[in-house]
């Protein structure tokens, strides 16, 4: 498989290292073979040639089985308007690997409960994908527009976009706890009244699939009332972008989530955290988002569900072994560098990997 790796801005290179450290030492005892190449993207494009997804980068990922991302977007381009600004690589890469279904998992990590901003009795349990669409909405609607005093986006779908992102979450659901949850504003948008309306026809073909809808307000409050009341939420993509914040941070920090990116020409796999300026360069970003994108990449476009669990199972030992990064430490533990995180998680999961060898060996 060849992988294109697009570090990015900020905390993005020193994350990605590790998850294609992780990668590339598990792989072995799995017999994948993985060849990285290493693109830029976002900011660091901007100043290595003034263009934030570049001609060579945009090839590279198109001639690759999967592309995973670090972060975009660096504090020295605010003062540029948005179509020039890091962000802007960032949209233009999904537009052109065509991947319409951002999934982004958050559960309980039962060694972060008392990390949680929540009640331990409110979020034990959680485990939820939030299934985004990531190609629609105001982020690509036309027309578009800032004259002068006056600026405007459209949120825009169309039935078909609706449906295949729907199916995806209709499918994830199947092989979760049979529960979607379609979040939209359906009572102000009309938008959001095709949505509701599109997700209750292709529900039709899910019989065994319960569904139910919630405005996004209410949803963004119950994630932090009741959260583990859900499973799967299929949403929009700025609400979608919103409530994956939220959500993340539920689970004791940003830094922890992965994300994937599907259904287009090729997958795209990214921890849901940013560029994080403030703590770049530093060894102290936690890498555990990035690997656990690694780990999705394994399980959806290599289709390697075992190698992909090493990983998983590797980030809980870390945890539950009393590991931390700065992020997730309280005052008093030990607290390891972004390096030192990769290098034990990619122990961790060779380790595992071979008890899973010698587990079918018998
Ligand atoms: C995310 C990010 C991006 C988004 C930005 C960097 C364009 O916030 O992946 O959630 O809004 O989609
Ligand atoms: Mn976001």
């Amino acid at each position: 498989m060849k992988i294109a790796i697009l570090p990015g801005d900020g905390v993005g290179p020193e994350v990605t290292r590790e998850a294609v450290r992780v990668l590339s030492e598990v792989a072995a005892p799995f017999g994948i073979e993985l060849e990285f190449t290493e693109h830029p993207i976002g900011g660091a494009a901007i100043r290595a040639c003034g263009d934030p997804f570049p001609d060579e980068t945009r090839i590279a990922c198109a001639a690759s089985d999967a592309v995973l991302l670090g972060a975009v977007g660096s504090s020295e381009f605010d003062d540029l308007p948005p179509a020039e600004r890091p962000e802007i690589g960032l949209l233009r890469l999904r537009k052109a690997l065509g991947g319409f279904a951002n999934l982004r998992p958050a559960r309980a990590f039962p060694a972060l409960i008392d990390s949680s901003p929540l009640r331990e009795e409110v979020f034990r349990g959680t485990d939820m994908m939030i299934v985004r669409e990531l190609l629609g909405g105001l982020y690509f609607g036309e027309p578009r527009s800032a004259v002068g005093r006056e600026a405007y986006n459209t949120m825009r779908y169309t039935r078909d976009e609706i449906e295949r992102v729907a199916r995806v979450a209709f499918e994830t659901a199947r092989k979760r706890k049979n529960r979607v949850t379609s979040v939209d504003k359906a009572n102000v948008l009309e938008v959001s009244r095709l949505w509701r309306s599109t997700v209750e026809d292709v529900a039709k073909d899910y019989p065994d699939v319960e569904l139910d809808h919630l405005f996004v307000d209410a949803c963004a409050m119950h994630l932090v009332t009741k959260p583990s009341q859900f499973d799967v939420i299929l949403t929009e993509n700025l609400f979608g972008d919103i409530l994956s914040d939220e959500a993340a941070v539920l689970t004791g920090s940003l830094g922890m989530l992965a994300s994937a990116t599907i259904g287009g020409r090729i997958d795209l796999y990214e921890p849901v955290h940013g560029s994080a300026p403030d703590i770049a360069g530093k060894n102290i970003a936690n890498p555990l988002g990035a690997i656990a994108s690694a780990a999705m990449l394994l399980r959806y476009t290599a289709k390697q569900p075992e190698a992909a669990d090493a990983i998983d199972r590797a980030i809980d030992r870390f945890l539950d072994e009393g590991h931390r990064t700065l992020d997730i430490a309280r005052p008093g533990e030990n607290v390891v560098s972004t390096s030192e995180a990769g290098k034990l998680a990619a122990q961790y999961a060779v380790e595992s990997a071979n008890v899973a060898h010698a587990y079918h060996a018998v």
